[in-house]
């Protein structure tokens, strides 16, 4: 069997449209949907994550404001920024851009969020209510991911669901997500990680795979039940000296063998990455619809 694959971006794209419909009704009742993005520090990919992140608003019609601060922020600095956007009627929501530098710790900064304008879904307030099933924001790379099953017409009812990670971003989330007694869940998943034994076993009997180890190769084709669905989450770089950058990414999976035996893959890049940016802008129309008194 050769996969179909799932196309990131086409079902972003897809979701982008029916958020502008709802930014524009937003619009009418004078409200504009604002996001504010915190960065401290000059690493490259999180610019980069950054920039995207702001033009990814403007394009949709978002009031973007990117809060850039240096290197040697305090982490009393770092918080008063987050009270002071948290404070500001025009934000809606609140990102501070992970990892931050190593003399900044990241809970108490996290916690100062106000958990109304936590998009990212990082607040333990947020991770609580999506532990015992209640309405709140959802971690955007997770929800993305359960976007682009269901969107694919991928049944999850009692599915068989390999999670192969257990990061506080993407592996224990989705796990949660996908046991939930919901239309996005049902699903009977096992999540496996570094310690795990004979993980080559736990996959092959899996429907769905969903591949978070963050490590080059970690699934490959002897592991996938014929048939099965995969989705890639890594973001790797590896040294190819026939790019100009000298890198390239790549996945967790070893993508040209499992597509022949998936029925349907993700690609890197181009699967799960068009999605996270795309439910970080779902949860600011959230937020503001609710700040607007408006159902959600
Ligand atoms: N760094 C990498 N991914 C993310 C994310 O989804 N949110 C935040 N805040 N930082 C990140």
């Amino acid at each position: 069997m050769t996969a179909r694959i799932i196309d990131g971006k086409v079902v972003a794209e897809q979701m982008r449209a029916e958020l502008k419909n709802r930014i524009t009704d937003l619009k009418s009742k004078g409200v504009v949907p604002g996001l504010a993005v915190v960065l401290v520090g000059d690493d490259p990919a999180s610019r980069s994550y950054v920039t995207a992140k702001g033009k990814a608003c403007e394009e949709i019609g978002l009031y973007s404001d990117n809060r850039c601060l240096p290197e040697k922020t305090s982490q009393k600095d770092l918080i008063d920024l987050v009270e002071e956007l948290n404070r500001d009627p025009r934000i809606h929501g609140i990102l501070v851009q992970l990892p931050l530098p190593r003399h900044i710790e990241e809970a108490p900064v996290v916690l100062a969020i106000d958990p109304d304008k936590d998009v990212d879904g990082f607040h333990p307030v947020n991770v609580g209510k999506m532990v015992i099933g209640q309405k709140c924001f959802l971690p955007c790379t997770p929800h993305g991911i359960v976007q682009l099953l269901l969107r694919s017409g991928v049944n999850l009812e009692g599915a068989e669901v390999v999670v192969v990670g257990r990061s506080t971003i993407v592996g224990k989330p989705i796990a949660n997500m996908l046991i939930q007694k919901s239309p996005m869940g049902n699903a009977t998943v096992t999540v496996c990680h570094t310690r795990t034994r004979h993980l080559a076993d736990h996959v092959r009997r899996a429907d769905i795979v969903i591949a978070a180890a963050g490590r080059p190769n970690t699934i490959t084709a002897d592991m996938v039940k014929e048939g099965a669905v995969v989705i890639d989450v890594g973001v790797n770089r590896v040294e190819d000296a026939t790019r100009t950058r000298g890198y390239r990414l790549v996945g967790d999976v070893d993508f040209e063998t499992v597509k022949e035996k998936a029925s349907l893959i993700t690609p890197v890049p181009g699967g799960v990455g068009p999605m996270t940016i795309t439910m970080l802008m779902y949860n600011t129309v959230q937020s503001a619809m609710r700040a607007a008194g408006m159902e959600t």
